[in-house]
């Protein structure tokens, strides 16, 4: 208690201050992740406006099995972006429609770049045509 005393009592509050001060520092900096977090799906989904269908269930299964069965998941997850962007991304800017459904396996079949940023999908030569169709079908499907 000794040292206590020999503080001169009106530096009390300003050594209190400094004490607090990394706790305040810590919580500032916590508070900042949810900010960026949250910025980034607005411009980087960029949705597409137009009419979009449902997918049948039975079709979104088959897709579901077939990329399963490729190289799919190596860089792609269901809810989070990885390598490539997360399948439920993708959903939210396509409308389901043949046009989209047709595009969108032949970016498959041919890889490629630039849609979501500088990462790059590996082409998929052997990969048919209708059976990346049906890929495509299970991913829109995730649409909400
Ligand atoms: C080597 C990593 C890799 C593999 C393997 C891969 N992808 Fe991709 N995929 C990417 C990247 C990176 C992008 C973003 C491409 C872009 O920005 O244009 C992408 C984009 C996509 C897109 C959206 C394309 C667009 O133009 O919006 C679809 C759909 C897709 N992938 C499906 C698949 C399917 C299905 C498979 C399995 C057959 C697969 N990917 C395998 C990396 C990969």
């Amino acid at each position: 208690m000794e040292i206590l005393t020999a503080i001169p009592r009106k530096k009390i509050p300003f050594l209190a201050a400094c004490a607090l001060l990394p706790v305040m520092v810590w919580a500032l900096a916590c508070n900042h992740e949810p900010h960026q977090t949250a910025r980034e799906p607005a411009d980087y989904i960029k949705p597409i406006p137009g009419p979009s269908d449902s997918v049948p269930v039975a079709a979104a299964k088959k897709g579901e099995v077939l990329v399963g069965y490729s190289d799919c998941y190596t860089c792609h997850k269901e809810d989070k972006r990885s390598k490539g962007p997360a399948f439920r991304d993708i959903a939210k800017r396509y409308p389901v429609n043949e046009a989209y459904i047709q595009y969108l396996a032949k970016k498959i079949i041919s890889g490629g770049s630039g849609s979501w940023g500088a990462a790059v999908m590996t082409p998929h030569p052997a990969l048919p045509q209708d059976d990346a169709q049906t890929m495509v079908r299970y991913i829109l499907s995730l649409r909400k």
